[in-house]
């Protein structure tokens, strides 16, 4: 190699080229490293490189490249994948631990179906833990096959696909339209293999001084890692496998049972699990998920529970979804892994609804195939030994910094500490004494009665709140605003001339840049023109914003992804929700405090009498708050959205109540065009319509027949009023109806509603 210049005796042209072919090398390394997992230099070799391209760019900051190696955090991200949107929604499943939980889920269907004791049977079968895939065939043929991604979209990865040898390219008798899903896996010993001959590798790769490739934790990383590689050549030699166990879309049914239609993909040529077995009581999954767990460690590969599903297909379509799950399966996941480690340290972490949360800082262990550093410690009464009611926990033993304790990981959850091993304790080792002040702004922190959490008092004084909701406002699941991330929330938050203190700001940042004459965004260090520019394009891009996700941003209490999605379905428009938050406010006051009373009656007065007592309570609540009927009908049409409880509709209300949060919300959603979430069947005879139900149903539950009627985008409100389109009224029914008649709304029986949503 020819022997390299030194910088200061560089002439322009030398040090032009040479940081062409710096950027060049360094790129290289860079996607070898993140992408390809075969890197050709060494970490020294890379690191040389680096600071000789940044010596170079100090002598010549002119010549400094638009793609300048220096400016580049990791590599970019993999641009191979092309995206495919699913056709039909791939989801999670809801979990159960513990069997009550299994027969809790069978009580749930049965009072959602109203089908009281009748016979209803399941299946059940191993939750296998790799990665779920979905593969389209059109007339027989493989059409693409993609990952799950969001849920919405995911990455086109059909060439790899193609190399599994469990997965046929082509079906003959098959529907026209078939979307088979799936887990693809790798065996424990085709996962053992792969990290012996990558082992292998690595001892030739170092013995030349090259940087080793890495060893894979578990085979579910090893299948993830192979199936989304962009060499489809490298995929064919890594022996990935695939179970198929449903499905998406389909031109015409496979059966009439879940496990008809698995018996149906066997038939295809795919490969189904052979422990999949009909069971007809909450007891007899249990006894098969019993059995399952017994053969665990002799089946070859990782599986991490069972999954139960309802058997009859007419009545998972009946079940239908909450957003992201259905509510027709449950995955029944084993007990947690557990491992002993050293308890470094508590520290207390302030999130941005203020709660403090104390973290255990751990001395690194593996459990179930993970290095665990950190592990939530919930709150002060689960240090001190106990739980939200006071009662003990632990057998009353305190976790102290300094001690050994258990940790154990539940699926994807943070970690937790189970327990503590006293004998270990060192003899320094104090009682843990949790902060009343806030350990970021120093604000008082209190806990309120009846809370297990202390939360700072400081609002949007305390920076460590504003930096996290701000932080939650851009995340992937929220706005999603590329290259504004954490790391550069935290430095625009502290930004003198250019601020982001609130989510509003951020939409202002190209403007106030343009018009800030002395320090340019772009002259600063670690900016440039290009990335400025894709930063305020990234914004721009986001000024019009699905209506869920700029609700979940604002990161109000309560509010997370999935209630999010449910209001934004129920309301539509951001001002109906505004709208409904405002006039629920009064009776949303009385329900708060007339439930404390109840409570407080609940100790005091004992059964007799305490029912008249509740309601003096609720109704001297409904006096003192002045509550409207109008104030009341918003609350209970708030609360009674599927899935939307009191604590939801309180924070709701709190938030559009509360005067400055109210001003910021304001100021940012007027700088935006809130885009409302598709009603999903736009051509449902009822979509966009406001549907009554009362009086007794007979072939569905009320529960049921509101989650059907919002599915085919109607809205459901329980009182009738001129705005109300359609009553749906069965036996029994009383005001309402003789309402409706007087106002002329339009009144049908259950039959009529039925006949009125049928084949949709
Ligand atoms: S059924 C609509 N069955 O678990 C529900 N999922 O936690 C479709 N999984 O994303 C999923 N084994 O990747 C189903 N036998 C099985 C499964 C299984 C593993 C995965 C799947 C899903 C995740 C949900």
């Amino acid at each position: 190699m020819a022997k390299e210049i030194a910088v200061t005796d560089m002439s322009v042209d030398q040090a032009r080229e040479a940081l062409a072919r710096l950027s060049a090398l360094l790129g290289q390394a860079n996607r070898d490293y993140h992408g390809a997992d075969a890197p050709n230099i060494s970490d020294a070799e890379y690191d040389r490189l680096k600071r000789r391209n940044v010596a170079i760019e100090a002598q010549f900051p002119e010549l400094k490249r638009d793609d300048s190696p220096t400016e580049q955090v990791g590599a970019a991200p993999t641009e191979g994948f092309g995206k495919i949107a699913h056709k039909v929604a791939m989801l999670s499943l809801g979990n159960a631990f513990e069997n009550q939980d299994v027969a809790d889920f069978d009580e749930r269907i049965r009072k959602y179906l109203g089908i009281g004791r009748e016979p209803l049977s399941f299946t059940a079968e191993p939750k296998i833990d790799g990665l779920s895939l979905s593969i389209r065939y059109e007339n027989g043929e493989m059409v693409y096959a993609a990952t799950r991604g969001d849920g919405s979209t995911g990455e086109d990865v059909t060439a790899n696909a193609r190399t599994i040898s469990d997965i046929p390219q082509s079906i003959t008798n098959a529907p026209g339209v078939l979307e088979v899903r799936g887990e693809v896996y790798m065996s424990h010993a085709d996962f053992e293999a792969l990290n012996a001959r990558i082992s292998k590798e690595n001892e030739k790769l170092e013995a030349v001084g090259k940087k080793p490739k890495t060893v894979f934790a578990n085979p579910r990383n090893a299948a993830a890692g192979s199936l989304r590689q962009l060499d489809a050549k490298v995929t064919q030699e890594r022996p990935l496998r695939f179970f198929a166990y449903a499905w998406g879309e389909l031109s015409e049914p496979l059966a009439e049972t879940q496990m008809g239609a698995i018996s149906q993909l066997q038939s295809f040529g795919f490969v189904i699990n052979d422990l999949t077995k009909v069971c007809d009581s909450p007891e007899a999954l249990i006894s098969h998920y019993k059995m399952i767990e017994e053969r665990r460690a002799t089946l070859g590969y990782d599986i991490d529970g069972v999954v139960y599903k309802v058997n009859d297909l007419a009545l998972q379509e009946r079940l239908g979804f909450r957003s992201t799950t259905p509510r027709w399966a449950i995955a029944h996941k084993f007990p947690a892994e557990l491992a002993w480690t050293e308890l470094e340290a508590i520290d207390i972490q302030v999130g941005r609804t203020g709660a403090l949360s104390p973290v255990a800082r751990l001395a690194p262990v593996t459990v179930g195939g993970v290095v665990v550093s950190n592990a939530t410690l919930h709150n002060e009464d689960y240090i001190a030994g106990r739980d939200s009611k006071g009662a003990t926990i632990r057998d009353g033993k305190d976790i102290r910094e300094g001690d050994w304790v258990q940790v154990y990981r539940a699926g994807d959850v943070i970690p937790k500490v189970a327990d503590v091993d006293l004998k270990k304790r060192p003899d320094e080792a104090v009682p843990y004494a949790f902060p009343e002040k806030c350990p970021v702004c120093e604000s008082a922190a209190v806990r309120e009665e009846g809370d297990a959490v202390r939360y700072c008092t400081g609002g949007l004084i305390c920076a460590a709140q504003a930096v996290e909701k701000l932080k939650h406002f851009v995340a992937r699941k929220a706005l999603d605003i590329e290259g504004l991330g954490a790391k550069q929330i935290e430095m625009f938050y502290e930004d003198v001339a250019l601020p982001i203190k609130t989510p509003a700001d951020i939409f202002t940042l190209a403007e106030r840049d343009a018009s800030n004459l002395m320090t340019k965004l772009a002259k600063r260090k670690g900016w440039q023109d290009k990335s400025v520019r894709n930063l305020f394009a990234a914004i721009e891009g986001k000024r019009e914003i699905a209506f869920a996700r700029l609700l979940f941003g604002l990161g109000i209490r309560h509010v997370g992804e999935t209630a999010a999605k449910d209001l934004a379905l129920h309301f539509l428009t951001w001002d109906a929700l505004a709208g409904a938050a405002e006039k629920a406010r009064p009776a949303a006051l009385a329900w708060r405090s007339a439930d404390l009373a109840e409570d407080h009656e609940r100790t005091a007065a004992q059964a007799e009498g305490r029912r008249a007592k509740v309601k003096e309570s609720r109704d001297a609540a409904m006096a003192a708050y002045a509550v409207t009927a109008e104030s009341q009908t918003a609350w209970d049409d708030l609360t009674g959205i599927d899935g939307i409880g009191a604590a939801v509709g309180l924070a709701l209300t709190d938030a559009f109540a509360n005067e400055r949060e109210r001003g910021e919300i304001d100021r940012l959603v007027d700088m935006l065009t809130v885009v409302s979430p598709d009603a999903p069947t736009q051509d449902s005879p009822v979509a966009g319509k406001t549907v009554v139900f009362t009086g007794s149903l007979e072939k569905m539950t009320r529960a049921e027949a509101k989650a059907r009627a919002e599915t085919l985008g109607a809205k459901v409100s329980g009182s009738v009023s001129k705005k109300t389109d359609l009553l749906v009224a069965g036996p029994g029914a009383g005001s309402k109806a003789k309402k409706a008649a007087d106002l002329g709304i339009e009144t049908i029986d259950e039959d009529g509603w039925l006949a009125l949503i049928e084949g949709l």
